[in-house]
């Protein structure tokens, strides 16, 4: 089994559609009418959810008419709410077809498809032209990356001259390696997680120039804060997607990295960056 099914076979159930229409129906939304707020719970599937989407958002200076690139977009929450926040285009790239019907499916029934596109696609080769996205990000995919440095250069390659690149990322911290399952790998085949260090080192070395760079930690320690009060309350976490998406391991997976994250042997981290003009 190559590496690339390993990781698409991670993400694949078959019937996400399904379950997420039921989720939605729990929740007393409508499927067939969804809404981004309806949607936040399953849709932004990295940690934080859409509070760290909001957080990305609120450090960019992005105009109606720039066109972005989301990397590894998943089901599309991202960039459906960066499209609308911003009036800007977006399209996505994702390894996983079940993810990229999914995000399709999702955006016309928003009513969004003239302002958001999903290719289904490695983000190691993409199917863009040199110099044609204003800026992109990407939302807790480099943990599924081996090779990082094509990974950086191929954005690099995208983005315009003064484009800019922001990511937010799950690393490795000075506690050890992980339990798996994690939301990202079912086993440490298809993890490949790199240091803050490494993470600013290798975008400086396919030519970016780094301008933002920070961890998380406050904000994930506050953020699980927050859940664990809800969910004494007997309230719903705000963030399912892992347990939607996961199915059977997903509780596990959350366990998991919930307790890297206490241990320090993940750091969630924001870098920002841009290719020089
Ligand atoms: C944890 S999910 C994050 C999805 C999305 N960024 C979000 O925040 O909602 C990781 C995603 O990376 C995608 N992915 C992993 N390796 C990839 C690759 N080489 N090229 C494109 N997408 C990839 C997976 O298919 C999955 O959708």
């Amino acid at each position: 089994m190559s590496q690339g099914s390993n990781i698409t076979d991670h993400y694949t159930s078959g019937e996400l559609l399904e379950r997420l229409n039921a989720a939605l129906r729990d929740d007393g939304a409508d499927p067939s009418n969804p809404t981004i707020e309806a949607l936040a719970p399953y849709d932004q599937f990295h940690g934080r959810g859409l509070d760290s989407t909001q957080e990305l958002a609120a450090g960019l200076n992005v105009e109606g008419d720039n066109h972005l690139l989301d990397v590894g977009s998943g089901i599309g929450g991202p960039a459906r709410y960066l499209s609308s926040r911003f009036g800007c285009k977006v399209t996505g790239i994702d390894l996983t077809p079940e993810f990229s019907d999914v995000a399709r499916h999702l955006t016309q029934a928003m009513g969004l498809d003239g302002q958001v596109a999903f290719e289904q696609g490695n983000a190691l080769a993409m199917p863009f032209a040199d110099g044609q996205f204003d800026g992109a990000y990407s939302m807790n995919v480099s943990m599924n990356i081996e090779d990082k440095e094509g990974f950086y250069r191929e954005i690099f390659r995208v983005l315009k001259p003064g484009g800019w690149l922001v990511l937010s990322e799950v690393s490795q911290g000075p506690g050890g390696a992980i339990t798996y399952p994690s939301p990202w790998a079912r086993t440490a085949d298809s993890s490949f997680l790199a240091t803050p260090g490494e993470t600013r080192e290798g975008l400086e070395a396919c030519g970016f120039v780094v301008t933002g760079f920070r961890d998380n930690i406050a904000e994930s320690k506050a953020y699980a804060a927050k859940v664990r009060d809800l969910v004494d309350r007997g309230e719903k976490p705000p963030h399912r997607a892992v347990s939607l998406i996961h199915g059977d391991i997903g509780d596990q997976a959350a366990k998991n990295m919930a307790e890297g994250s206490r241990n320090r042997c993940v750091i969630p981290i924001e870098v920002v960056c841009s290719k020089p003009v």
